[in-house]
């Protein structure tokens, strides 16, 4: 058994276009996490920055954001939502981590090659250290859990191996301070379901994303029934029609996708859905699959709506959720200091 009570924490940065797969990978674990855990979800507004944002923008979609954990279903009383920026404890715990984590480990991240490009010297900083704050908004809560989508596995090894070498470079002194073996949790990653990993909807071996230039390429939780409509038919497919088990998906990344979408907002395993529409060619699924996505997505997306109108309750949730997270946050960062050896 783990020394360590057990606390799920998540965040979601703040950068506009939140979509179908932040939904499916992410937020529908949120809700369901809350029924037997204490939970902790976070809008990652420090990490938006590292790349270029418009300042009124950010606190629109930091307001947005918060608006769709609770129209989601999470409930900000019985959970802390709140803002990153809110809580100076991630930053601060940021840097003592920067100072324990290898600069040849921040280098192997896929995401920052990905997102830095070619011109990779004119990434900002904050970019290539995106991974170490990530560790750092776990771990200065000490959080077990973390559910995220496929795409953040590797960013969530490395926290486990930041709070792995911390525990092991201060153990003396952990233990000295009376914390026992070990200081931080390893937190594990929660990635399950059938929709870890949404694809593009113009090209399913590329990933949904909240920066694809294509606003075709992905659903906005912000979409309306039209919009809905529009982008599931244009969504590219292949001449075939569906086959009857899983194993005919393989090779067909579009079609996957589509099934892997309809599976994950119908609550079925892809066996199931193949089991009713093997056979249907793609003109009929994808009908389906709109009255699906417009009955799952038009209330939440209604709500959202109502709840982000009313900015002094959004703006009231998430101050009062800093506040509580920082009472957690400031006793931890106390101790990290005492481990550390800065005089407070
Ligand atoms: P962000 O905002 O980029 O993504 C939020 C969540 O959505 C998941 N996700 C997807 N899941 C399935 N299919 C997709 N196409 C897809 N695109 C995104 C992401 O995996 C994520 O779970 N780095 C985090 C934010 C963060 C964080 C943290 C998460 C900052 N600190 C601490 C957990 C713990 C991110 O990717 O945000």
């Amino acid at each position: 058994m783990s020394p360590f009570p057990q606390r799920v924490f998540s965040g979601v940065q703040s950068t506009g276009n939140l979509h179908l797969g932040n939904y499916l990978g992410a937020i529908v674990r949120f809700v369901e996490l809350q029924k037997s855990f204490d939970c902790m979800y976070c809008v990652v507004d420090l990490h938006a920055i590292t790349v270029p944002q418009d300042p009124i923008a950010l606190k629109a979609n930091t307001r947005e954001i918060a608006a769709a954990f609770i129209a989601c279903g999470i409930d900000p009383k019985q959970n802390i939502v709140f803002n990153q920026s809110q809580v100076p404890e991630h930053a601060e715990l940021a840097w003592v981590l920067n100072c324990v984590a290898r600069i040849g480990w921040l280098n192997r991240m896929t995401q920052f090659k990905d997102k830095a490009g070619k011109d990779r010297e004119n990434a900002s900083m904050g970019l290539l250290d995106y991974p170490v704050l990530m560790a750092a908004d776990i771990l200065i809560y000490r959080a077990t859990h973390v559910p995220v989508g496929d795409d953040q596995k590797q960013h969530l090894e490395l926290a486990r191996d930041i709070a792995q070498k911390f525990n092991n470079d201060f153990s003396e002194s952990i233990a000295r301070n009376g914390f026992g073996e070990a200081f931080f949790p390893l937190p594990e990653p929660l990635i399950s379901g059938p929709a870890t990993r949404v694809m593009s909807l113009r090209d399913g071996t590329k990933k949904m994303s909240k920066s694809d230039a294509s606003d075709y390429s992905r659903i906005n939780l912000s979409d309306d029934a039209d919009q809905i409509a529009q982008k599931v038919k244009k969504a590219k497919t292949d001449p075939d029609a569906l086959p009857s088990e899983e194993k005919g998906l393989e090779g067909r990344p579009e079609a996957d996708n589509l099934v892997g979408i309809y599976a994950a907002l119908s609550g079925q395993s892809k066996t199931d859905v193949l089991g009713e529409f093997g056979g249907a060619n793609f003109s009929n699924f994808k009908s389906a699959l709109v009255d699906l996505a417009v009955a799952k997505l038009a209330p939440i997306t209604d709500k959202m709506r109502r709840i982000r109108e009313d900015e002094t309750y959004v703006d009231g949730v998430l101050r009062d959720g800093a506040e509580r997270a920082r009472a957690i946050a400031r006793e931890n960062m106390n101790a990290v200091k005492d481990i550390v050896g800065f005089l407070r």
